[in-house]
C-alpha cells in the first residue's frame, strides 16, 4: 500500500535530479563494460527518472515494495536483470510490471493497454539471469518485489531508448506542454500528471481531420462528439487513483482549435489525465499547457477525489 503522498513527494524530489539527465545520458554513449558502475541501492519504495544500474538488497521486511521508474514522455524503459538471488517460493516474488500499479490500480488503465493485464506481469526466481530485456509499452515501468530473507537482492541495468510514437505518458514535470497524437490510429491514449493542475488547451484537431484532403472544416469545439457518426474525442479526467477508466470526467470535447485558451481548467485532484479517443477515422492531435493549481485553488475546487 503506497500512499499518494510518498508517491507525488518522491516525484518532487526527482526534480532536483532532472537537471542530471542529459549528464547521465551522456555518459550513457561509453560502452558499459569498459567503465566500472557502482550501482545505486534502492529503497523498499523508490522512484527514478535517471537510467543507470540499481540493486536491492533484502531488508528483511514481509511487505511488497516497488521500484517505479519513470523515463521522459518519449522513451520507453528499457530493464535488464543484471543479477538475481531470489528463492522461488511463494514467499518471494521479484516482477516487472508493464506501466505502474498503484493500491490495485494501473497506468495505463487495462482498457487502454495492448496486453491483457496478465501479460503485463513477468515474474522471476532463482540465481540465474533472464537472457532477454525487458522493454515497457510507455515511459513508465514498474518492478515489484517481496523479498523478506537476509542475503537475498537483485541488480537491474535500466536503459531509456526513444519511443517516436508515444501513447500513454506519465508527465514528469509539474507544469510544462505536451502533444498527444493517434497517428491515424484506432487507439486511446492518455497523459498522466501526477498533480492538480489547470490545463490550458493550444491547439486541437480532434475528429476533424482525415488523409484525403475535403472540405475546409469549420473551426470550433463542441461537446456532442458522439453525434453525426463521430466518435473520437478528448476527455479530462481527475481522481484520486491511476486507473483513467474509473475517474471522474471534468470535460469532453472534439473539433478544431488554433487559438490558445486563456482561461485554464481546473483539476483539483492528485491525478489529472487528458485521454484522446481515436476511431482510426482522423488524424487527431492535442496540444495543452499545464501549470499546477495553487494551494487555494485546490481548497476552493469543488472536484470530488
Ligand atoms: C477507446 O475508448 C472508447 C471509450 O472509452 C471505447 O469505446 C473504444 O472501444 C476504445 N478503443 C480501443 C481501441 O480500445
Amino acid at each position: 500500500m503506497i500512499p499518494w503522498t510518498l508517491l507525488v513527494c518522491s516525484v518532487t524530489m526527482f526534480h532536483d535530479a532532472v537537471s542530471f539527465v542529459p549528464f547521465n545520458k551522456r555518459s550513457q554513449q561509453y560502452t558499459p563494460d569498459s567503465l566500472q558502475y557502482t550501482p545505486t541501492q534502492i529503497d523498499c519504495i523508490d522512484m527514478r527518472s535517471t537510467p543507470g544500474d540499481y540493486y536491492y538488497e533484502s531488508e528483511e521486511k514481509y511487505e511488497v515494495c516497488g521500484f517505479y521508474i519513470i523515463a521522459d514522455p518519449d522513451s520507453l524503459v528499457e530493464i535488464e536483470i543484471t543479477e538475481i538471488n531470489v528463492n522461488c517460493d511463494e514467499n518471494n516474488a521479484l516482477a516487472l510490471v508493464d506501466g505502474w500499479e498503484l493500491q490495485g490500480e494501473y497506468f495505463p488503465s487495462p482498457f487502454d493497454h495492448k496486453r491483457p493485464l496478465e501479460e503485463r506481469y513477468q515474474s522471476f526466481c532463482g540465481n540465474s539471469k533472464p537472457h532477454k530485456k525487458y522493454i515497457s509499452s510507455q515511459n513508465v515501468a514498474l518492478i515489484q518485489f517481496l523479498i523478506p530473507f537476509p542475503g537475498q537482492n537483485f541488480k537491474v541495468n535500466v536503459r531509456f531508448i526513444p519511443n517516436p510514437r508515444p501513447c500513454n505518458v506519465v508527465a514528469t514535470m509539474e507544469f510544462g506542454i505536451l502533444t498527444l497524437k493517434n497517428f491515424g490510429e484506432r487507439t486511446n491514449c492518455s497523459i498522466s500528471i501526477i498533480y492538480p493542475e489547470k490545463i490550458y488547451l493550444v491547439d486541437v484537431d480532434v475528429g476533424v481531420s482525415s488523409e484525403q484532403p475535403s472540405v475546409k472544416p469549420t473551426s470550433g469545439l463542441s461537446v456532442q462528439c458522439s453525434a453525426n457518426g463521430k466518435s473520437d474525442y478528448v476527455e479530462l479526467l481527475y481522481g484520486d487513483g491511476l486507473d483513467t477508466d474509473i475517474m471522474g470526467r471534468k470535460i469532453a470535447f472534439c473539433g478544431l482549435r488554433a487559438r490558445a485558451a486563456k482561461r485554464g481548467i481546473p483539476m483539483g485532484c492528485q491525478h489529472s489525465v487528458v485521454r484522446l479517443v481515436s476511431s482510426g477515422s482522423f488524424y487527431n492531435s492535442i496540444t495543452f499547457s499545464f501549470q499546477a493549481m495553487t494551494p487555494d485553488e485546490i481548497y476552493t475546487s469543488t472536484d470530488i477525489c
